[in-house]
Order: structure tokens, then sequence, then C-alpha cells
């Protein structure tokens, strides 16, 4: 790798050329199933023909004017996602931290706004990811992705994942905002959170004042069969929502959501962005939305989410010496192995299928939503291919 870029990634040598569907393909035409998607940003896969003729017609016509003037494709955007969610503002940003960002000082200001201006606590659970900036980092609930950005922020605490009497007696705290939580937890380790624990954390949150923000960066943009995850769950809405990745389907965007109410502190002057929600951006993510809310798209989701479950409880079955569970929901799955899962993350590898990893022992599966049964099968015959040659080495 260039000796000219930050160090702060180590990418294999692999050097993609093109991609078309859930296929990517090197410079000499070998071509590889990806089941990690960008990290669960291509939806729709590589070279979308929709997404592309949409993106390549705004090209032609207008890249940029910042928000100093109206942009009709993001008062579209805003108002479809409106309609389709509990939401009834938002704001477009250029990635999933910056809608973190914007979702935390929503909260603040709110509260700010109303007479509380002491309420500024963000709680957040161990294992969480919300994204490299400093706010982000602060928020997430990873010590090594603070280690040396100097203190610790302020008005950040970090609970333990799964402890409700910790949460209880934290959020009845007078200087809580808000909480922030992953709905299923991506690079922690694909954890998904009981949908009881999410109707609780609604009714926990109503009690004590407290806003509630869940960051769909991962799960959203129909990860798990629904446009946003939390729809699964009756009563159990959000009020303000951090969104990014999928929604934009390669190309860099995210979004803020918030009710009329919550959205209410955020007035003229109070944030910005020059590029968000930029023509470029709006005309790929109304295309995008399209695709999503197309007729059966999220049932086809579903149907072959339920492939990849049985795929993977197979792989649990058949290898029970390394797999020690199945995690996650629809199409972000983890599976769970009893060891480091980078030798297998290289293996599927070398034998043509990419996937992801998360928290310390987690294989990460985030493939396109539009993958076929037979792309399930063909990736899943990898994996156990690529277990097998582990448990080989390893007894070797
Ligand atoms: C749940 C979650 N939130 C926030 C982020 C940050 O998004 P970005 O990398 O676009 O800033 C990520 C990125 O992986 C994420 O998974």
């Amino acid at each position: 790798m260039s000796n000219a870029i930050y160090s702060v990634y180590g990418p294999g040598p692999v050097v993609f050329e093109r991609g078309e569907g859930v296929r990517l393909y090197d410079r000499d035409g070998r071509a590889w199933l990806d089941f990690i998607a960008g990290i669960a940003v291509n939806g729709f896969g590589h070279a979308h023909p929709k997404l592309v003729a949409a993106l390549t017609e705004q090209a032609g016509k207008l890249w940029h004017t910042s928000n100093m003037f109206r942009i009709p494709g993001q008062e579209r955007l805003a108002e479809r996602y409106c309609e389709l969610t509990f939401a009834d503002r938002v704001f477009f940003t250029n990635s999933g931290s910056e809608a973190i960002e914007c979702a935390i000082k929503t909260a603040r200001r709110y509260h700010w706004a109303n007479g509380a201006p002491d309420r500024v606590t963000i709680l957040s659970f161990t294992g969480s990811f919300h994204g490299r900036t400093m706010a982000a980092i602060n928020a997430g609930g990873q010590d090594k992705y603070r280690e040396g950005f100097g203190p610790r922020m302020p008005g950040f605490i970090t609970l333990p994942f799964g402890d409700h009497d910790a949460l209880k007696q934290a959020v009845a705290e007078a200087d809580v905002a808000a909480v922030l939580i992953e709905p299923v937890q991506g690079e922690g380790g694909v954890r998904e959170v009981p949908e009881v624990c999410l109707k609780g954390l609604r009714q926990l949150c109503d009690a004590h004042g407290v806003l509630l923000i869940y960051d769909e960066v991962q799960c959203g943009a129909g990860r798990t069969g629904k446009i946003f995850h939390h729809q699964w769950v009756d009563g159990a809405e959000p009020d303000i929502l951090a969104a990014a990745k999928g929604i934009g389907g390669g190309f860099p965007m995210g979004m803020c959501l918030a009710t009329e109410r919550v959205a209410s502190g955020m007035v003229k002057g109070v944030h910005g962005s020059t590029f968000g929600g930029n023509p470029l951006a709006m005309a790929v993510g109304n295309a995008v939305l399209d695709i999503l809310t197309s007729d059966g798209f999220l049932d086809g989701v579903n149907r072959v989410s339920g492939t990849l479950t049985q795929g993977l409880e197979s792989l649990k079955g058949s290898h029970p010496d390394l797999v020690v569970g199945i995690t996650g929901r629809g199409l972000l799955r983890g599976l769970k192995l009893n060891r480091d899962p980078m030798p297998v993350r290289s293996l599927a590898t070398d034998r043509g299928l990419l996937v992801g990893t998360a928290g310390d022992n987690v294989v990460r599966f985030a493939p396109p939503l539009i993958v076929t049964d037979a792309d399930v099968r063909e990736a899943i015959g990898i994996v156990d291919q690529s277990l097998e040659a582990l448990a080989g080495g390893a007894s070797a």
C-alpha cells in the first residue's frame, strides 16, 4: 500500500477493478462473491443500473449548490422518509458519524430549548460503535477507539450492554439527555437487542423525560427486512434516528431523523453542512428509496434471510468445535466462533468470498440485499470449506 496514505487501515493485497451485482472483479477478471458489501453499504450490489442512471443523469445537470439554496431532491427525499417513519424532520449528512453528531446535538439542544440546559449526558452501551469523530468515539462503547485522543469528554456514560439495573439507575439521573443505542450492534459483534428490551427502553425513557436515539447506520436501510430495523417492534419508536451506509447505496450520505417536537431546538444557524444533502447524493438517495420501497423488495430480503439463517445453522451443526452461535438479524448476521475470526475471513477470501469480522470472535455477513438463494448457498459452502481448512490446520 502507498506510503502516502495514513496507515490507519491494513487492506489485503487484492485490488478490485469493477463490480457487478453481488460480485467484485480484480484486474485479471477473478471474481469474488461480496458478502460484506462495503460494510453494509452496497445494498443493491455494485453498479445497479437504476443507481448508475440516477447518478449519471444528475452528474450531467448539477452537482452541488450548497444549502444556501433550495435543493428539490433533498426536500423530496426528506418528505418521503418522514412519510415512511416516525420522523417529521430530516437533516442530511455525508456519513454515519455526522448523523450521530447531529443526533446528539439535536437531543441536547431540545433540552436546552426547553429549559433543561443541564440535561446533556448521553448514555450508551459497551460494545457499541457510533463512528470516529470525537463525539462519536466518546459516545461509543469501546475504549480502544478513544486511546490517545485526549481526555474522555464529559457528558457521555457507557453502561454494560444488557444490564437493565444499571440502565434504570443511570436513566433516572437529572442530567441525562438521551439514550443512544444500536438496535442491532454491528461492529461490537452483530448483537440484536431483544425486541422486548427496545420496548422497555422506550417506556423507561418516557418515564424520565429522556430522549431515545437509535443508531441504525448499519442495521437500517432494509438490512433486516424493514426500512428501519426498529419498525419490527410496536411501541418502540425513537425520538431521533441516525442512518447512513445503505441509504446511499455506496454514495456517501447519511441523515438524522427526528420528530417535530424534538427537532424544534434545531433552528436556523445552529447546525449545517457544506455538502450534506447535495443534488448528487439526493439523486442517488431517492433512487435507493425507490428500490427499497418497490413492490416485494423487502419480502425478498426476508425470504433470502431465511436461507442465510438455515445456512448458518448448518455450519453450526457441522462445526460444533468452532462455531458457538449465530447472531444478528436479516442480512446482518454473525457466526460466533470460539476464536479470532480473522483466519476464517482470509481463508474465505482465498476461496472467492468476502466477509467481515465483528467483535473479537464473530465472522460478519452483510451481503447486498439483492443476493439470491444460490448466492447464499455458494457463500455458505465457501465458509464451510474455510472452517474445514481451519480445523485441519489447527489440529495439524
Ligand atoms: C452503527 C454505526 N454507527 C456509526 C457508524 C459511523 O459511520 P461512518 O463510518 O459513515 O462515519 C458506523 C460505521 O461503521 C456504524 O456501524
